[in-house]
């Protein structure tokens, strides 16, 4: 099996995110219960269905361990093209 291959079937909620239209989408969901999955799912289908420019995506995590993590997902999903993305951890600066 490819390394770009994804190993199980989204559920319909999903795939609802995965493949909307709109460009607001919320997604509340326990630990565990497939965020990530769905990010990386929808990078893949914007860049392959979708035709969005890989360098057009930016993706923010709160931390940079996740950040790293999210590049790996999305890398292993996608390919080199992820390369082109900015997937990097937010700055969160608090004024006193
Ligand atoms: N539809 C699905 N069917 C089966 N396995 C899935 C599905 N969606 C995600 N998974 C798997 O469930 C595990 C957890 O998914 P994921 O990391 O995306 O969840 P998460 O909500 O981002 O977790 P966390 O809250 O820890 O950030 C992963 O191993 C992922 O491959
Ligand atoms: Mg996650």
């Amino acid at each position: 099996m490819s390394l770009n291959t994804r190993k199980f079937k989204l559920t319909p909620e999903q795939r609802k995110a995965v493949e909307s239209k709109s460009k607001d989408i919320v997604v509340l969901a326990n630990p565990g219960g497939g965020k990530t999955a769905l990010i990386v799912e929808r990078i893949h289908h914007l860049v392959t269905k979708m035709q969005v420019s890989p360098e057009a995506i930016m993706a923010l995590t709160f931390t940079s361990k996740a950040a790293t993590k999210l590049r790996q997902r999305v890398h292993n999903r996608v390919g080199v093209t992820a390369k082109a993305m900015w997937i990097a951890p937010s700055t969160v600066q608090a004024c006193s």
